[in-house]
Parts: structure tokens; C-alpha cells; sequence
């Protein structure tokens, strides 16, 4: 593995929730606490000071751009923002040679695109590390402020019951690889056509997978319920048809009543109310949704720092 002057230890990426050991991701989650303690009590905390990040965005973000940029400031160090419309990534050239080119020149990369397989032969000629920012596959950053927030309001994770409703979409893969790695368990109910895929995911024992036809029973006794909107970008060509199958999966209070009476419900953002979700349960008691997107930069400063400097407590 490559070591660029400004990593102190071998070079790693950030493309899926896996690319983090168990232990890592407690140390990032851990570190996290620290770093919104400080943002709390307005204390410095410039432990990337004059590091450069470059964001590459090849499709629209409001939450990533904000908390990526916002937090590398914070860090000390600074942002260089680039989208497909404003770079020579819309005129054909290559990622590889991009990715050549940009990491000699950064400390650190943060990329959100189309096909995994795009970031990973990013990753394959950047000389700094990259974090994923939203594939089709995975949102790996995502799910690490979920699970953050759900720590934040209810303790542990392990052994609990998260329970996934709606689209088998990259939020499903990435709490799949999180269940695996962390030790709970995953409800999915996804209207047929749109579960997880097989070929993709395997056979998880029933430890850390189940899945349910009905999304009632996916909800009954869980300890989280999340959802996301029935078309994520890319996929607009089908919303007329993803309408009509997903009318059933939309999170209301009768499925959050079946929950455990604790459960926290989470939605990555942006909702569409009355689809997915409806308005009582995402502006209601048990929703932490605006914890969920502010822990988006407490946790990615915790990610840049590691990536970049390793554990450095
Ligand atoms: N949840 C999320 O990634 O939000 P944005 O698309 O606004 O970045």
C-alpha cells in the first residue's frame, strides 16, 4: 500500500461500512463524542489543520456537501468543491486519471457518483485516502451517523433489532454490512421486486437478517425504524411505477406502535412526507431525524481524523 507525506500510517479508504474493522469503528464513533463535545463548548479541535479535502460530486447533495465542508473548516483544514458540471469529469476524462491527478494534490478525497465500481477505481489510483459519499451501493458515512445517533439516545447497538422499511436501496446494503459487523439484527420489508438482492448479499443467518413480506411485522418489536424515499437518484425513469409498489411501505403510527414502546425512528434525508413516511411520525416523539443529519459531521470529522492520522487517543 501507498503512504503519502501527509498519512502517518498505510493508506486506507473509506468505500463501504466493511472497509472499518469492528474495533475501528467503535475508536471513529468513540472519537466522534469527543470531537461534538468540543463543537458543543465551542473549543477548537484543529487536528487537520492546512489538510486539504477535495468533494467530487457527480450527483446533488445538501447534507454531505454541508457536513463534509463545514467539518473539514472546523478540522483546520479546507475544501476544494467539484461537481461533474465543473470539472473535466463531465468531458469524458477519465476517473482513473483524476483520481491521479487530484490526489497528488490533496490530503484526502470524498466522492459521491454512480456505480461503486466508479469510487473503487478512483481508490485504485488515488495516492490519499477516499471516503464514499453516496454510491448506488452504499452510504457508508450515512449509516455511521445512524448508528451514532442511536447509540446518542439509547445505548449500545449490539443485539438490538433495526428495522428497515422500503426500497433494498443502498441505505439497506450498508445497514446489512453494519448488522454483520456490529452484532444486531436487521428487518427488511421491501415490495416485491425491490428486496435485497441474493446475489449480492448471500445467505446472512437469521442472527443478523430477516425478511418480511409485510412491513408490520418487519416493525413488530424493533428498536429502530427507518426508512428512505421510495426513488433515490438515478432511478427517477421509474417514480411513476415505484409509487404504485411502494404504497404500502410507508412508515406510520400504527407500524411505530408495534415497535418496541422505545423504538427511535430515523430517515436519512431529504422525506418526502406522505410517501415513505408520514408527517406524526417524522415530526413526531420518537423521530431523531435533525440529530441524525447534525451527527453527519460530528462523525465524518472523526472519519477524515482517522483516515488521515490514524487513532490518535
Ligand atoms: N442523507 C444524505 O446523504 O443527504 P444529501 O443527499 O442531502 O447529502
Amino acid at each position: 500500500m501507498a503512504s503519502t507525506p501527509s498519512q502517518t500510517g498505510p493508506l486506507r479508504h473509506f468505500l463501504q461500512f466493511r472497509d472499518l474493522s469492528r474495533d475501528e469503528i467503535h475508536y471513529v464513533l468513540d472519537r466522534a463524542r469527543l470531537i461534538k463535545d468540543k463543537f458543543k463548548r465551542y473549543q477548537p479541535h484543529h487536528t487537520l489543520h492546512d489538510r486539504n479535502l477535495a468533494m467530487v460530486f457527480e450527483k446533488a447533495s445538501t447534507r454531505t456537501r454541508v457536513s463534509f465542508e463545514a467539518g473539514m473548516y472546523q478540522l483546520g483544514g479546507s475544501v476544494i468543491h467539484l461537481t461533474t458540471g465543473d470539472s473535466q469529469l463531465g468531458r469524458a476524462e477519465p476517473i482513473e486519471d483524476t483520481a491521479r491527478v487530484i490526489s497528488r494534490m490533496v490530503d484526502l478525497v470524498m466522492i459521491r457518483t454512480f456505480e461503486q465500481t466508479r469510487i473503487e477505481r478512483f481508490a485504485a489510483h488515488s495516492r490519499v485516502p477516499v471516503i464514499n459519499g453516496l454510491t448506488n451501493e452504499f452510504h457508508p458515512c450515512q449509516i455511521l451517523a445512524d448508528i451514532f445517533t442511536y447509540i446518542e439516545h439509547a445505548g449500545s447497538i449490539e443485539g438490538k433489532t433495526v428495522a428497515w422499511i422500503g426500497d433494498g436501496n443502498n441505505m439497506a446494503y450498508t445497514w446489512l454490512q453494519a448488522a454483520e459487523i456490529l452484532g444486531f439484527r436487521l428487518h427488511v420489508s421491501a415490495p416485491q421486486g425491490y428486496q435485497l438482492d441474493r446475489k449480492r448479499i448471500g445467505q446472512p443467518p437469521e442472527t443478523v437478517l430477516r425478511e418480511f413480506a409485510d412491513p408490520m411485522q418487519a416493525c413488530r418489536g424493533a428498536h429502530l425504524v427507518t426508512t428512505d424515499v421510495w426513488t433515490s437518484m438515478g432511478y427517477e425513469a421509474e417514480n411513476e411505477e415505484r409509487r404504485q409498489a411502494f404504497a404500502d411501505w410507508c412508515v406510520d403510527a400504527e407500524m411505530m406502535a408495534v415497535a418496541d414502546p422505545a423504538a427511535l425512528f430515523m430517515h436519512c434525508l431529504p422525506a418526502h412526507r406522505g410517501e415513505e413516511v408520514t408527517g406524526d411520525v417524522i415530526d413526531g416523539p420518537q423521530s431523531v431525524v435533525w440529530d441524525e443529519a447534525e451527527n453527519r459531521l460530528h462523525v465524518q470529522k472523526a472519519l477524515m481524523e482517522f483516515l488521515l492520522l490514524g487513532q490518535v487517543a
